[in-house]
């Protein structure tokens, strides 16, 4: 009896795709972002790695819905997801991160023939994709450090064509996008899914859904400041990485509802006129100027699925929580 079956633990090495991704470059962002009449820093920037950890952190407050009502559809609702997706189909996950919420769908999932894990954070991704491939011996783990927002090829499964090729993008992440930006977002991957198998491809996505302002205003401002701390990081890291003197007593945060445009809105609110340095360049902020630093649009399940068929997708089905919170949507490409 061999002690040690080579063929099983052959997988356990995923294979690793570097597309080496043009680092955004933080200081021109900044600099650029601060020069505008109104002021704005993107919102990708909030994820180095003590952001990371305050983002796992907001979604452990009672406050922040998205992430456990997402996490108890994929449970609850798992068994039909997984019949909707169907056999043999090659995962392709957007934004790998912890990889947490895909080991619900792949504990489901009929046979899968790949999982493809598509992350910007190289070492994040690389130790994710790692264990993944540890604790799925059978499943053929590949990782590919790539910017979601950029044209990526993705490798067929060694072992032949899968049926379909599958998108998950959960998180309700889309939602940092404007609507028009959303929609050719799902176009572009629209036409990377569905060559990648012998049946059409196919997009799982997680929508956060409109709701009572309130719930809203308290998810994106929680009553222990996690979420404060998380947006006011951004100027932290500006010290940090930038070389600047931001007082972060002298900011403050603030999430907004705005019914106009459907999303909810982060600001940092200067306390009082000053003036801020970064680098070698100076901000004047007068008492009450803000910085816009984050979009959060939220959907209802009518209109993200009236965008999904304008950037030519089939809704097929979608899945709620009993208090219609969130939303899982199978768009097929
Ligand atoms: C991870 C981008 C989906 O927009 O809800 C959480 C980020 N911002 N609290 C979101 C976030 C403030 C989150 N996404």
């Amino acid at each position: 009896m061999a002690l040690l079956d080579l063929t099983r633990f052959g997988r356990a090495a995923p294979r690793f795709l570097d597309m080496a991704p043009a680092q955004a470059d933080f200081a021109r962002a900044v600099i650029d972002g601060l020069s505008r009449p109104e002021k704005q820093l993107p919102c990708a920037f909030f994820y180095d790695s003590i952001g990371s950890a305050l983002f796992d952190k907001i979604c452990d407050t009672p406050e922040y819905y998205p992430t456990r009502t997402e996490i108890s559809i994929l449970r609850d609702d798992g068994e039909a997801i997984a019949q909707r997706l169907g056999r043999a189909v090659q995962l392709v996950e957007l934004g790998s991160g912890s990889s947490l919420k895909v080991r619900l769908l792949l504990n489901q999932l009929e046979a899968p023939m790949g999982y493809v894990g598509l992350d910007i954070s190289r070492d994040h991704l690389r130790m994710a994709c790692e264990r993944l491939a540890a604790d799925y011996p059978t499943l053929e783990v590949t990782a590919i450090c790539a910017d979601y927002h950029d044209e990526v090829p993705i490798p067929p499964p060694r072992d032949g064509m899968p049926r379909r090729r599958v998108g998950f993008f959960p998180g309700s992440t889309l939602g940092n996008l404007t609507p028009p930006h959303a929609e050719a977002f799902l176009a572009r991957w629209r036409h990377v899914l569905r060559f990648g198998g012998t049946e059409g491809g196919g997009m799982l996505i997680g929508i956060d859904l409109r709701k009572d302002p309130a719930i809203l205003e308290a998810a994106y401002d929680d009553a222990a400041g996690i979420t404060a701390t998380f947006n006011l990081n951004l100027l932290a890291r500006i010290n940090r990485e930038l070389d600047g003197n931001f007082n972060l007593a002298a900011f403050r945060h603030l999430a907004l509802w705005d019914a106009d445009r459907g999303c909810m809105s982060m600001y940092l609110v200067s306390r009082l006129n000053q003036i801020v340095r970064v680098a070698d360049q100076r901000f004047a902020f007068l008492e009450g100027e803000a910085i816009h630093t984050e979009d959060s649009f939220k959907y209802t399940i009518e209109g993200f699925q009236a965008m999904a068929r304008r950037a030519g997708y089939t809704p097929a089905a979608v899945w709620t929580d009993p208090d219609g919170l969130f939303s899982l949507h199978w768009l097929e490409a």
